[in-house]
Parts: structure tokens; C-alpha cells; sequence
């Protein structure tokens, strides 16, 4: 089916589409595809599911969450349940600004910090303050898509870089500002994923980000960077981020509480230079996030709760890691090719040439184990015109295994599963 064809339908059965904006048409409907659970049968055994980017349930903090939010409803009561402004609570920006400077010596300052609604909120205030319908922005040829969508929201024109193990190509990313500026639509906007990245986990090697940088400068490109996993990291850290580099010059940095606290809470942020933090603040329309979080989050910080609750988290996601990687070796070798992650919730894996993406998939259901096929993440051409065709099983050589979620019992069963799935899915070449 043409792209053409399906714009404007109804792809998902969804009533009303006849009125929907040509944003709503370009962005779709949200993943409802494999391991979504929408397409397990009631009364059949869940399948393991290495699906969701989701922190592990054994590691959120529910009582100190709790604790924190009566401590604030009893003691700050007036200010955590009024309006608190766009910007946010000032005790919590202040934390971000010592503690991101001592991560990585970015310029530390409270009022270049936004409070947002997660990191797909700053990245929505951004597409919001920065983007017009045709804008070209590039991202990562595999994507979070989330954030695609987002950006799809904003405008139609995605183009993409290839990555590998050192994140994206920065001579195909020369190759790309160049043919754009020629063509008379230079790069409005980079967005990439630099640390641990969603959904390859490849990490931006040092060097690769000092050209990043002289690239995008030299072409007026305003560069996104998002951290969303950086301090999951596993033995090493990562290298300096682009803004602290840039010294926050033509980078705007988003973040988040979700990976180290709570996806539930909804609180993310964004560090941008002072002219580009008032122009975010007086774009925002959502009246700010909510008080009453922002204090909660605040208090567990100016406890001293997250400084070691993260470094705990690293042991704990670095160990399901190590797991995954053992059971890769055990039962997948054969059949994919993996790259060991060094941070971050996710393996990403190539299928040796003649395993067939959709046998896999079929054989999958039938082992009780999901992942997220690659082309989920494929962020441009056809896929990037419409989120309709991406969300189904698809024809891509790479899929995408979440490990941050999933029960440590459960590790090994499901990579045997994935094991024999492949294995079935070789033998039908
Ligand atoms: C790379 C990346 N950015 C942003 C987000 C969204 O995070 P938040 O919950 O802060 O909106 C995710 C969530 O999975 C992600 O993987």
C-alpha cells in the first residue's frame, strides 16, 4: 500500500479520523504492535516480554516516593498544589545545575533549566518553539519513535544518518548538511541520542562529537541532545555530552526522572542556553508541570536519596545486561550479531543474512517471547512519512531487546526462547 494511499484512513479503526489534522494524519496512532499485549490472546500465558523501555518495578522507589510526597503536602502545602509557573520549582532546577556540572562540567546554572512534562514534553516545547511545517530536522536512521513522532508532529521533513557502534556517522552527517544546504533547505535541527542511544545503545565516541559540533555550527544546525539514559551507564561513563562541550552553545540538552525514578511521575527537563531557555519558557502552553511532583522530586534530591539511588541502579541494570549477554551467547549465536551495551535498558540485534524477519516474528508469538522489530525505529523514508506502516512486524534485520524490564527469573527463559525462535526462523530460509 502506496504512503499516499493510507494518509487521510483510518488505520487503526479509529472514529472520527475524517476530521483529523494533517499533523494527526503524519504522526499516527501510538505502538500497539507486537508485545503491546494487544495481540495476546485472553487466557493464553504472557509471553516474556522484552518489549518496554521500562525502569525494572524491583527498583522504584515506592516508599521514599510516599514518604516525600506527604512530607511536601503537610509542609508546603499552599505551593505544591497551586499553579508553580512554566519554569518550574527552583530548589529542583538548582539540583539539576550542581549536579549535571559535576557529571560533566556543563555551565551550572538554575535558570537554564525548564521543568517538562518527561523528556518528550522538552522535546514537544522545543519542536513547538523552533520547527515550522517544512523544516528539515535529521536524526538517527533508528530512532527512539516517540520522538519521531513528535518531531513528525512538527514537520514532515525527517531525514536520517546512518549509526553504528560509536553512534551516528559524522561523514554522512557532512555529507547530508552539505547536499541540504545546496539544495536550499539547510538542517534546521539535529536530533540525536548520543548516550546509550534508543534503540541501537550505541554510544557518540568522543572525537566523533567535537565534528558533531564543528558541523552543525559551521551550518546554523541547532543540535537536541537527549540524555534520557546517560546515567545508566555500566562500568565506564560516557564522554563529555555536546552541550557541556559547547559550552551550551547551539545545544539544547533534554533529560529526565524517568529511568532513574519514575516514569509515573512525568518530570523531565531542559538545559539550553538563557536566550533559548526564555524562549521555551514563553512558548510553553501547558500552565507548567505539576508542584506537588516537582517538590516530591526535590525533597528525595535534597536528601541525598537519588545521589545514591543511581549509582545503585547502575549495578542493577548492568548485572540484567550482563544476563541478556550470557544468554545471547548461549542461545543466540548462530543466528545475530549483538553489541554488548554499555549502558542504558537495551540490546539491539542484527539477524544473520537469510533469517527471515517475519518467520522470526511468527516463531516468536509461537515460543511466548517479544521484542520490538527494528522497523519501528526506522526513522525516514516511508516510514518516517507515516507511523502507520512502522508499528507491524516489517521486514527489518534488527530488533530491539528491552532487558530493563523484565523480571531477573525471567531473563534466561526468554533469551532460550528467542534462541529457538531464531533457530526456527533459520531453518525456513
Ligand atoms: C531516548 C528517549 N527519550 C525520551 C524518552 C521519553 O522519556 P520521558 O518519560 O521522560 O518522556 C524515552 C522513553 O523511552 C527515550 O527512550
Amino acid at each position: 500500500v502506496a504512503v499516499s494511499e493510507v494518509r487521510g484512513q483510518d488505520p487503526d479503526g479509529r472514529p472520527g479520523t475524517e476530521r483529523l489534522s494533517q499533523r494527526a494524519r503524519r504522526v499516527g496512532a501510538a505502538y500497539a504492535g507486537p508485545g503491546s499485549g494487544a495481540d495476546v490472546p485472553a487466557g493464553e500465558d504472557p509471553p516474556i516480554g522484552f518489549v518496554a523501555g521500562l525502569p525494572d518495578p524491583a527498583v522504584l522507589p515506592a516508599g521514599e516516593l510516599t514518604a516525600a510526597f506527604a512530607k511536601v503536602l503537610a509542609t508546603d502545602t499552599d505551593p505544591a498544589l497551586q499553579y508553580g509557573g512554566a519554569q518550574g520549582h527552583p530548589a529542583l532546577r538548582e539540583w539539576l545545575a550542581v549536579h549535571w556540572a559535576a557529571i560533566d562540567g556543563a555551565p551550572g546554572s538554575a535558570a537554564r533549566f525548564t521543568l517538562t512534562n518527561g523528556a518528550a514534553g522538552a522535546l514537544a516545547n522545543i519542536a513547538d518553539t523552533f520547527l515550522d511545517p517544512g523544516d528539515v530536522v535529521v536524526v538517527e536512521e533508528f530512532s527512539f519513535s516517540g520522538s519521531v513522532r513528535t518531531l513528525l508532529q512538527a514537520t514532515p521533513r525527517i531525514e536520517t544518518v546512518p549509526v553504528d557502534r560509536d553512534g551516528l556517522d559524522p561523514d554522512a552527517l557532512a555529507d547530508l548538511l552539505d547536499r541540504l544546504a545546496a539544495a536550499g533547505t539547510p538542517a534546521k535541527m539535529l536530533y540525536t541520542i548520543p548516550a546509550y542511544q534508543n534503540p541501537t545503545g550505541a554510544t557518540l565516541a568522543a572525537d566523533r562529537r567535537r565534528t558533531v559540533l564543528d558541523l552543525c555550527a559551521r551550518h546554523g544546525t541547532l543540535i537536541v541532545e537527549d540524555e534520557a539514559y546517560r546515567e545508566v551507564w555500566f562500568g565506564t561513563e560516557p564522554p563529555p555530552s555536546l552541550y557541556a562541550m559547547a559550552g551550551g552553545a547551539g545545544v539544547i540538552r533534554i533529560g529526565t526522572f524517568s529511568k532513574i525514578l519514575a516514569p509515573g511521575l512525568r518530570l523531565g527537563w531542559c538545559q539550553a542556553a538563557d536566550d533559548v531557555t526564555g524562549a521555551l519558557v514563553a512558548t510553553r502552553t501547558d500552565m507548567g508541570t505539576s508542584p506537588l511532583v516537582q517538590r516530591a522530586v526535590a525533597r528525595l534530591a535534597r536528601t541525598g536519596f537519588l545521589d545514591a539511588h543511581i549509582p545503585r541502579l547502575r549495578g542493577h541494570y548492568a548485572a540484567k545486561s550482563a544476563h541478556v549477554v550470557r544468554g545471547l551467547a548461549a542461545h543466540c549465536a548462530p543466528y545475530a550479531t549483538w553489541q554488548e551495551p554499555g549502558g542504558g535498558f537495551f540490546a539491539w540485534l542484527t539477524l544473520a543474512a537469510g533469517t527471515d524477519p517475519l518467520a522470526l516474528a511468527e516463531a516468536a508469538r509461537e515460543e511466548g517471547v517479544t521484542y520490538v522489530s527494528g522497523n519501528v525505529f526506522a526513522a525516514g523514508g516511508d516510514a518516517g512519512a507515516t507511523s502507520f506502516r512502522r508499528w507491524g512486524p516489517g521486514d527489518s534485520p534488527h530488533l530491539r531487546l528491552a532487558f530493563s524490564h523484565v523480571p531477573d527469573d525471567e531473563i534466561s527463559e526468554g533469551v532460550r526462547r528467542l534462541g529457538a525462535a531464531l533457530a526456527r526462523a533459520a531453518g525456513q530460509r
